[in-house]
């Protein structure tokens, strides 16, 4: 089967979709037929069939995407800009049908991804299209005569995208693969691939020859295994779960040693000096713990307060994070939307029981919504012991885990107490602290006296099991090109 499907988007509006495979600009259905179900964790109800990718259909992806590389690769800077730039505009005009699809999907809030994904999906293909002329290579001078390096594209790379922001997750693989002239396969999650069928639709009204961007839909197990198998895959850039990534990184070097980039997931320390401006270090990591539920790699997951003014910030920061107005995703007066599926809230939940047990104070939250959908309320434990489970796995949830700190080197032990290196936040308005602390916390990333903003122009990416590898930013570019020496004898 590979047919057309009507969704019911924001406002009622109807979004069409097709549930195909897409490979080599068009529609096909999956070898077999096979599909997969899509619910709407907002109401547990089915929401769409969507064929999904055999181990026979990523052989075919892989065909078309190699058979475009070899045009694809030499094509002009120009002719690529125009085309991502092409497509960064139909994002933009369609903006509505791809956030209502991440809302009834994902459950993302629409305005969410009206506000910051599909904005961020947009820069980040307008920038990146702005490289395409520059994948620059260096000149040298040798003791034979000179030499240049010339930055080349990979080739055939695949993407394997997260469930949890997936259009502008997908923006970050697809805009430096494309601008530095590979070809590439995105493998959308099995749970909420609706917002790539619908993406595909706009490759081909931006006018990207076949082959240039496939995207499929398909268990990991099955589409994501072959992926990271393949052969004649160059490069395969990953975010998801840390398990997932050690598997790609061993299958890597079983099969045929491509390029693997992995983005695993954080325990985010915020940590909150008692020199910080009060009212934003509480903005900040309300918001940190909160935005898309807690499912953030990046989430500010573990709350660091200093004990001069612990007791007051657990107070207000209860009275705050503790308000949610839980609902449909796609109404605008509903501020939080359900988590991903019913394994996730158990899991979710799981950790309550382990926060519990190891001492912790529930501040607020713990507990499932009742309803169809997979609710869960915003949950927090004060006092947590730095090596209790909640304050060093990561639970992927709306669920912080907050402990005071007396000095700034215990601090800085403890934030780096983590198997973890993603994101990490300080809040202090002590320029020296800043300084010293940014630099000796473990992280691709610290925010000062703000959380989490992503920036098209500024490399992310993870130290320690945090991951391999940067998004964004100019130093993307180099995980998505691979480096020639060309070396000319003028001597003898
Ligand atoms: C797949 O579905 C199409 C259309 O319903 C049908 O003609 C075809 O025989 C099916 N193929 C397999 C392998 O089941
Ligand atoms: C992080 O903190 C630990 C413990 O204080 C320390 O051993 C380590 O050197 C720190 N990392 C950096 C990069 O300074």
């Amino acid at each position: 089967m590979a047919s057309s499907i009507v969704l019911n988007g924001s406002e009622g509006r109807p979004v069409t979709v097709n549930t195909g495979l897409f490979i080599d600009n068009e529609f096909v259905p999956s070898s077999g037929n096979a599909t997969i179900d899509i619910e709407n964790p907002s109401t547990g109800a089915h929401l769409a069939t969507i064929s999904a990718a055999q181990k026979e259909d990523i052989d075919r992806a892989v065909a078309s995407s190699e058979k475009a590389f070899s045009t694809w690769k030499t094509s002009a800077p120009g002719v690529r800009r125009g085309l991502m730039n092409a497509l960064a505009d139909l994002i933009e005009k369609h903006a509505w049908e791809l956030a209502s699809l991440e809302a009834i999907d994902a459950g993302i809030l629409y305005s969410d991804s009206m506000g910051l994904h599909i904005p961020q999906t947009v820069e980040n293909l307008r920038y990146f299209s702005g490289w395409a002329d520059k994948v620059d290579g260096q000149s040298l001078t040798i003791a034979e005569g000179f030499a240049y390096t010339r930055r080349e594209p990979i080739g055939v790379c695949a993407g394997i995208v997260p469930w949890n922001s997936p259009l502008m997750i997908t923006s970050w693989k697809l805009s430096p693969a494309l601008a530095a002239g590979n070809t590439i396969i995105l493998k959308t999650p099995e749970l909420c691939p609706l917002f790539g069928q619908k993406l595909a639709q706009l490759v081909v009204e931006a006018g990207f020859p076949p082959g240039v961007i496939n995207i499929v839909c398909g268990l990991g197990t099955v589409a994501g295994a072959a992926l990271s198998e393949h052969m004649r895959v160059k490069k395969l850039s990953f975010t998801g779960s840390p398990a997932v990534g050690r598997q790609i990184m061993a299958t890597s070097a079983r099969t045929n040693l491509k390029k693997v980039t992995l983005e695993l997931g954080g325990k985010g320390p915020s940590i909150v000096f008692d020199d910080a401006d009060f009212e934003k270090a509480l903005f900040w990591t309300t918001m940190g713990i909160s935005v898309n539920n807690g499912q953030v790699c990046i989430a500010g997951s573990r709350i660091y307060v200093q004990d001069t003014i612990y007791d007051k910030f657990i107070k207000e920061f209860s009275a705050r994070a503790s308000k949610a107005v839980h609902g449909d995703p796609l109404l605008s007066t509903t501020t939080k939307g359900p988590v991903i599926s019913a394994v996730q809230r158990e899991r979710i939940l799981s950790f309550v029981e382990k926060g519990l047990e190891s001492g912790g104070a529930l501040l607020h939250g713990g507990k499932a919504i009742d309803g169809p959908g997979h609710f869960i309320a915003n949950t927090a434990f004060a006092n947590v012991d730095q090596s209790a489970s909640i304050m060093q796995q990561e639970i992927f949830g709306p669920f912080a885990s907050i402990a005071s700190f007396k000095t700034e080197e215990e601090v800085i032990a403890k934030a780096n107490d983590s198997v973890y290196g993603l994101s990490a936040a300080v809040f202090t308005t002590n320029l020296d602290r800043a300084f010293r602390v940014t630099e000796a916390i473990e992280a691709g990333q610290v925010t000062v006296n703000m959380w989490g903003t992503v920036n098209a122009n500024t490399p992310f990416g993870g130290v320690k099991e945090s991951g391999i590898g940067r998004e964004m930013g100019k130093d993307a570019l180099d995980d998505w090109t691979t480096v020639k020496s060309v070396k000319y004898n003028l001597k003898m």
